[in-house]
């Protein structure tokens, strides 16, 4: 699905974000570098406060008051992110980008429904519909138009009755039901790059397949860039080409899913995986990873996994790894493979 030497969709480089605490700055992401290509869908991955969400809202220039980009570069569809004006990110997000958040429920409008809301849309973008009306229609029929796309994009993500649900409130649909008119909303601008923020997690485990399958089936359909970040490498396997590994606001590793897989190189990667939970045969088997992230106002020097690192040695207390090429599509930052592949 990739198509290898096409621009990037996204391209990050040595980001580093830091977030004002206590009255002081501390670094939340070190040199984060990522990117996703046309078709392609990119895990990002870690546990909870390794910078994924922060990596996100950078990408779409929605980082939080206390926060500010002190270097690297973030360029979506070649244009970049950093130093524009509010009312250019806004026109740059508005082609390029949608993102997709945990809780349906605070980015629908209880008092309007749903499909009034979505036909918001081609209110502020009247050019949504210019393709198909040739800019002539005019009033009702301009409505009625914008109606039957309202309805069509909920029959892509599979809701039944969709010109039903359409008049319906937010509060009459289930969790799983709302999450989809989220990402029937978020596709109707046919985004170059989504950015879905653990969208699953609230979900209960049968509706969050339900939903994965869904994700899989648009990138087939209509060729949906991904950004997924989650927790769960199960979901990764699921639904990633690439992957990168965060822990502790830096990349770890760098990967496509198969490799990551068999092979995983980081420490903390393995361990990640190593946590998944397996069904062998009739037992379930977790192996959490030991220990905690460390504090963004309080990290250990040197690697910031080697406090829990079961392969830690001489230099891991004292040096940042480089990420070092391993392969075209793999690399790791750890002092076991500084020399290249081990
Ligand atoms: N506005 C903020 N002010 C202070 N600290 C913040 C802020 N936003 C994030 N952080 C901290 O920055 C670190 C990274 O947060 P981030 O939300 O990116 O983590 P995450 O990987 O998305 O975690 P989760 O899986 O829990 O969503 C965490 O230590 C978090 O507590
Ligand atoms: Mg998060």
């Amino acid at each position: 699905m990739t198509r290898l030497g096409e621009t990037a969709v996204l391209e990050v480089e040595d980001l580093c974000v830091e977030l004002s605490i206590g009255g002081r700055w501390v670094r939340a992401l070190n040199n984060v570098s990522l990117s996703v290509r046309p078709g392609e869908a990119l895990g990002l991955v870690g546990e909870s406060g390794s910078g994924k969400s922060l990596t996100a809202l950078a990408v779409a220039g929605l980082l939080p008051e206390n926060a500010r980009v002190v270097a690297g570069s973030i360029r979506l569809k070649g244009e970049a992110v950093l130093g524009r004006s509010e009312a250019e990110l806004n026109r740059l997000r508005g082609r390029a980008l949608a993102f997709i958040f945990q809780n349906p429920t605070s980015y629908l409008n209880p008092l309007l429904t749903v499909g009034v809301q979505i036909a918001e849309v081609f209110e502020v973008s009247p050019e949504l519909l210019a393709s198909e009306d040739g800019g002539r229609l005019r009033g009702g029929e301009r409505r009625k138009l914008a109606w039957r796309r309202v309805v069509e994009h909920l029959r892509l993500v599979h809701i039944p009755d969709p010109e039903r649900v359409a008049r319906q409130y937010p509060f009459e649909l289930s969790g799983g039901m709302q999450q989809r008119v989220v990402i029937a909303m978020a596709l109707i601008r046919r985004p170059s790059l989504v950015i879905a923020d653990e969208i699953t997690t609230a979900l209960d485990v049968t509706v969050q397949a339900q939903i994965l399958r869904l994700l899989a089936e648009l990138r087939a359909s209509i060729g949906m860039t991904l950004l997924l970040i989650t927790h769960d490498m199960g979901i990764v396997a699921q639904l990633a080409d690439r992957v990168a590994v965060m822990y502790s606001g830096s990349v770890v590793e760098t990967s496509d899913v198969a490799s990551l897989f068999a092979a995983a190189r980081h420490p903390y990667a393995k361990a990640l995986l190593e946590a998944v939970p397996r069904i062998d045969g009739n037992e379930t088997t977790l192996r959490a990873i030991p220990g905690a992230i460390p504090a963004i106002t309080n990290p250990p020097p040197g690697c910031r996994f080697h406090l829990r690192c079961p392969r830690v040695f001489g230099p891991c207390a004292g040096t940042v790894p480089p990420a070092v090429a391993l392969g075209e599509q793999h690399s790791v930052a750890c002092h076991l493979y500084r020399d290249g592949p081990a």
